[in-house]
């Protein structure tokens, strides 16, 4: 055994005496954590969005909010964490990994009955679940239940009971934990190690009366990611990061808010402590960028909107190859072993393509209408364009335009852009249509030596 995997070995043996010792060994012993030399597989998912069924009546209230939203299915959001569990059976990875935005505006409710369904995952698949919060999940203003014709505001949480309500989903299983921000280190594993770095800046959300949007890393907290690599140097561990907001551009058209503040900064941080890789949400967009300094990051799907799909990443401590892969939720197989007779839910991926793709191409076609450069277009015409901003929309959120892109720019409706006058809209198109296409669904690298 060498010296490296000798002090991993001193290291774990010491976690569970000190667990023993502080009155929590029952739960400590329950984490299985895999063991030096052997493959480990990770779920990420992100932006979950749970919307506890407790704070909704479905009602007219319900109805506009989810109209004027992005396109997540609030409404099937415990049907969701169930799919999760049952392609968690299949999938069996050793941990999953929540990457923020756990709930629709960080309800209390929400979070509350989000945990107990990653208790159950936890209790009935043997995985084990990391979560981080997002900018919608600590001290959100905008927390509230829908009744009838009202939107009715309700608790949120603050920082302390964010970490207490998922103490058993990383807080309480840490290795290291961030004094300045909800940061934590965790071992899921003896050779992959888990760096879950707390994005969000809540504090001022009170007076701002929303959430804040962007994001950063205090020096503080950049200063302790250099104790956590020097910890898993000692055992010969590789760290991967999880972050909400995004280390890199992955948009041309959303970075304000949605990149980390000081990405630079911290992409140089992770670089120096031989981090190369991150895996972030927030943005909704599908998308695989590597840093100037040679950092990935890899964005993931929202799993409450349309595609609804997971990644799934498979470490080879032998080589140090990473390999990841999206999944999709497989909803329609949940719905059908539960016995479920919703046709939403048994046809979803059909179901919610449509609610996805009509969201987008019913308010462009509100917008072409009252635009008098548009009034010689036909109804049908101003339909058919709204419907290639619907269909440009949904394979940039898959981060499959590599596949699609093709078949939506063949579409009458896209030559009736090309010719059309000069728009805010049209500009959004053509520019959609011309980003470069990659593969951002599929991706392998070799982690450097530590
Ligand atoms: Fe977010």
């Amino acid at each position: 055994m060498s010296v490296r995997r000798i002090n991993a070995a001193i290291l774990f043996s010491l976690l569970l005496l000190l667990s023993s010792c502080s009155g929590q060994a029952s739960e400590q012993q329950q984490v299985l954590r895999v063991q030096s030399g052997q493959n480990i597989r990770l779920l990420t998912t992100t932006d979950t969005h749970y919307l506890s069924p407790r704070l909704t009546d479905n009602g007219p209230a319900f109805s506009k909010f989810m109209a004027a939203g992005d396109g997540k299915q609030l409404a099937y959001s415990d049907e969701m964490l169930d799919a999760l569990e049952f392609d968690i059976g299949i999938q069996r990875p050793a941990a999953v990994i929540i990457s923020g935005d756990l709930t629709n505006n960080g309800e209390k409710a929400s979070h509350q009955d989000l945990a107990e369904h990653l208790r159950a995952i936890e209790q009935h698949t043997g995985t084990q679940i990391y979560v981080i919060p997002g900018n919608h999940d600590v001290m959100n203003p905008w927390a509230r239940r829908f009744k009838g014709e009202r939107q009715i505001p309700v608790d949120s949480v603050t920082p302390r009971s964010f970490r207490s309500i998922y103490s058993e989903f990383g807080y309480g299983e840490a290795l290291l934990r961030d004094n300045d921000s909800l940061s934590y280190l965790a071992a899921p594993s003896e050779d992959l190690w888990l760096l879950m770095l707390d994005t969000s800046q809540y504090s001022s959300n009170k007076k701002l009366g929303h959430p804040q949007l962007d994001g950063q890393l205090t020096a503080a907290t950049l200063g302790w990611i250099g104790r956590c690599s020097r910890l898993a140097a000692e055992s010969g561990a590789q760290i991967v990061a999880v972050m909400h907001h995004s280390l890199q551009d992955h948009s041309d058209f959303l970075q304000e808010g949605f990149t980390l503040n000081n990405n630079k900064r911290t992409a140089d941080v992770l670089m120096r402590n031989g981090i190369t890789m991150v895996f972030s949400g927030h943005i909704h967009f599908q998308d695989i960028r590597e840093s100037d300094q040679g950092v990935y990051d890899i964005a993931g799907s929202a799993l409450s909107v349309y595609p609804h799909q997971y990644g799934i990443v498979d470490y080879t401590p032998v080589s140090r190859t990473l390999e990841y892969n999206t999944s999709k939720l497989n909803v329609e197989l949940w719905a059908r072993a539960a016995g479920s007779s919703n046709p939403d839910l048994l046809n979803f991926t059909a179901y919610s393509e449509e609610a996805f793709r009509k969201l987008s191409a019913d308010r462009s076609f509100v917008r072409l209408s009252g635009d008098s450069s548009y009034a010689d277009y036909t109804q049908e015409q101003l339909r058919a364009m709204a419907d290639v901003v619907g269909r440009l929309n949904e394979i940039y959120f898959a981060g499959n335009a590599d596949k699609e892109i093709v078949a939506v720019t063949a579409l009458e409706g896209f030559r009736l852009w090309h010719a059309a006058p000069y728009s805010g809209l049209k500009s959004y198109v053509l520019r959609m249509s011309e980003l470069e296409q990659k593969d951002n669904n599929h991706f392998v690298t070799t982690l450097p030596l530590r």
